[in-house]
């Protein structure tokens, strides 16, 4: 069973997915984090982004796995590496969204999380979460602020990150991009707590059957 949570740069979507995966006893799962350790290997391989064809030899190389710690942490390795804060880097900020335009970048992903999905129960945060990797999830959720408010959540956590230019080109791009599944529930988190956004959140589910075990 898949939670789906989509939404733009700092609509609050990892740090809700994450309390609501505990609260109600899931797997929660980072998708927007492969697509950064993705552009990390390719940034650190010396490839650019703008170039598709060394970027699909690239990826045909490439290892690239996620699961779950003994402890149940969401984890990626990539070519052995275990990327972590390397991901907010400002050099990957500025380059993920090209890279996750490339369509042979989205199919490897995209089985990835397939893959680490199956059999479990997750909450699975992206942008295409349940417009293209889970469609059929009757579980979606959009979370969406003002772009003042997301800026200036960005830039209290201190990050160097134009998250307009990101949205503009997830937005835009043309395979599976950033959009509202048309039975997704949108919350506007602008003016709500982060707990406030996971108390609507299991309200819905709640009256779905699903809760704390
Ligand atoms: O947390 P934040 O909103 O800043 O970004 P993220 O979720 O870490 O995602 C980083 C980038 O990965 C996005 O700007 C998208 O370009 C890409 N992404 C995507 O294309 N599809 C997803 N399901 C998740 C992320
Ligand atoms: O994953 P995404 O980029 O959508 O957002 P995030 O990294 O979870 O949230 C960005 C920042 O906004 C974090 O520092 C959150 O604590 C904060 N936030 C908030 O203060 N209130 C909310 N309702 C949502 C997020």
């Amino acid at each position: 069973m898949v939670i789906a949570i989509d939404g733009p740069a700092a609509s609050g979507k990892s740090s809700v997915a994450r309390r609501l995966a505990r609260k109600i006893g899931f797997d929660y799962v980072n998708s927007g984090a492969m697509y950064r350790a993705v552009t990390w290997e390719l940034l650190r391989e010396g490839i650019d982004p703008a170039r598709s064809e060394s970027v699909e030899a690239a990826l045909a190389r490439m290892s690239l796995d996620c699961g779950f710690s003994g402890e149940g942490e969401f984890f990626i390795r990539v070519n052995s590496e275990l990327p972590e804060v390397e991901l907010r880097e400002s050099s990957v900020n500025s380059q993920v969204s090209e890279v996750s335009a490339i369509p042979a970048v989205r199919r490897l992903i995209g089985s990835r999380l397939h893959a680490v999905a199956a059999g479990r129960r997750v909450v699975m945060e992206g942008r295409d979460i349940g417009t293209a990797v889970f469609p059929e999830t009757p579980h979606k959720f959009y979370l969406d602020a003002t772009p003042e408010v997301r800026r200036r959540r960005r830039a209290a956590e201190g990050h160097n990150d134009s998250i307009e230019k990101r949205d503009r080109i997830d937005s835009t791009r043309r395979h599976a991009p950033l959009a509202v599944a048309p039975d997704a529930n949108v919350i506007d988190t602008s003016h709500l707590t982060l707990e406030g956004v996971v108390e609507a959140i299991t309200g819905i589910l709640r009256h779905r059957g699903i809760g704390p075990a």
